[in-house]
């Protein structure tokens, strides 16, 4: 019944019940993209003469179609020379690929098995994604700037509608923990995160033209400078620059929550100070910021257990930036103590770890949350965004209200998604009792896809 009422196509098909209670018994995929049996069998059931498979629902029609991804420098060569036809044609591309992102990621739900799909975050979060693709699919082509306007209020209102769906799905995957072989989980929840910053950036770049395109100061096919912004690219994203404007918030951030008492650890940069690549600055901030936040409470921590501690300072945190001819990777080396044994495997996870249940309760007190840094720029009540509006920790416990000490143990996993959604890659090295190394490889030519599947060593 309730598998039924999920296919909200209009010509839905009831999922046969030997199947479903088959699902439930074992407990075993629903196989809403069915295997090959299947597919003969319903093929036959619509009448299909030759018994091949062909699409029943409207959602199975989005499925078929392939998400076309973006790189960097695509949005930037496409916002650099902006005009009215580009920007309209930038709506339907928006348009059109939305629900097609989306609909992917609603089959890989159906397919979860049936105690976890109906767990009732992951539920919420299925119904938030599959109103959001009925509302993109039937919005009429988009002809005019009127159209356009129209178009991106919807947009807006739906980036905002959605900033509940990461506290939502983190705490349905830590629920279903044990429901489900953790690594498929963990699968699930990097597909659905990836996809979900592919469409944010997606939708956000488009906002950002129209915004720039309604700008008084806009002329097409001025000359932009190096320091500019292309919608929400930063064409040339110091990592210097960014590294500290991030330890000065981590900083702050690490001043208010343990006390003016304790000291908090100098960062200190070194290496290829002029790097520079063209990124997405609020994605970089994220990674570099969680990165930094660990660091900095980690040190705290074994800098409070020493007997000394109150007449010698912290070690520092050392950053080292290297440029190579296809990427820039940044080093972030602490001496914290590295990272306890019994956490090490669950590094990476969303669903498992010691620390699941306080994670979980956690969770419980972040009602909407900013994952991605896009969000967290001030947004007006249709929730357009403020692009420029100073970002990362400052505006982090106001906008998300998450109080900046709260900790949901997302931040690495989710740093890497970021890192790997631009074909780039993180990676740590624990040196036990000593401290670590985080190891942050950006692609710096900015000519790289977006990557919508994750990569095998992940998956391993
Ligand atoms: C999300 O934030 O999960 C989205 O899918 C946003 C998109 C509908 C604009």
């Amino acid at each position: 019944f309730s598998v039924a009422l999920r296919c909200h196509g209009k010509r839905c098909r009831p999922f046969p019940y030997s199947t479903l209670s088959k699902a439930i018994s074992r407990p075993t995929l629903i196989a809403t993209s069915p295997s090959a049996k299947i597919q003969k069998r319903y093929a036959a059931q619509a009448g299909a003469s030759n018994g091949t498979w062909r699409p029943v629902s409207v959602l199975d029609e989005w499925v078929a179609k392939e998400a076309r991804p973006i790189s960097l420098r695509q949005l930037m060569v496409f916002g650099r020379s902006l005009t009215e036809s580009r920007l309209i044609s930038s709506a339907n591309y928006v348009r059109t690929e939305l629900p097609v992102r989306i609909a992917h990621r609603i089959r890989d739900m159906q397919q979860l098995p049936y105690v976890v799909v109906t767990n009732p975050h992951i539920e919420e979060v299925y119904q938030l994604y599959y109103k959001a693709f009925d509302t993109f699919r039937k919005f009429k082509e988009i002809k005019t700037l009127e159209d356009n306007e129209k178009f991106c209020e919807v947009i807006s209102q739906n980036l905002k509608g959605h900033l509940t769906v990461i506290p939502k799905l983190a705490m349905g995957i830590l629920e279903c923990g044990r429901l489900m072989d953790p690594k498929e989980l963990d699968h699930f929840m990097n597909v659905i995160l990836r996809s979900r910053i592919s469409r944010r950036v997606i939708a956000e770049q488009h906002l950002s033209l129209t915004e720039t395109f309604n700008s008084p100061y806009f002329s097409p096919g001025a000359t932009l400078s190096e320091s500019d912004f292309i919608g929400e690219v930063f064409i040339k994203c110091f990592a210097k620059d960014v590294i500290s404007r991030c330890a000065k918030a981590v900083t702050q951030l690490a001043r208010s929550t343990n006390g003016p008492q304790v000291q908090v650890p100098e960062v200190k940069i070194d290496g290829h100070l002029n790097a520079s690549f063209p990124y997405i600055l609020s994605h970089l901030e994220y990674i570099v910021g969680e990165l930094l936040r660990n660091s900095v409470q980690a040190v705290i921590d074994r800098h409070q257990q020493q007997p000394d501690h109150a007449s010698s300072p912290p070690p520092p945190i050392e950053v080292t930036i290297c440029e190579a001819q296809e990427h820039v990777i940044i080093r972030i080396s602490d001496r914290g103590g590295g990272i306890p044994r019994d956490e090490l495997p669950y590094l990476w996870s969303f669903s498992k770890g010691p620390q699941s249940q306080k994670r979980l309760e956690n969770l419980g007190q972040v009602p909407r949350m900013a994952a991605t840094m896009q969000e967290l720029h001030v947004t007006d009540e249709l929730g357009r965004a403020d692009l420029k509006a100073p970002t990362y920790l400052g505006s982090l416990s106001t906008l998300t209200s998450r109080p900046p000490n709260l900790r949901l143990g997302m931040g690495l996993p989710l740093s890497r998604v970021y890192a790997e959604y631009w074909a780039g890659s993180l990676n740590l090295h624990s040196l036990e009792g000593y401290g670590v190394d985080a190891f942050l490889q950006i692609s710096r030519l900015g000519n790289k896809n977006e990557q919508l599947t994750t990569r095998a060593s992940m998956d391993a």
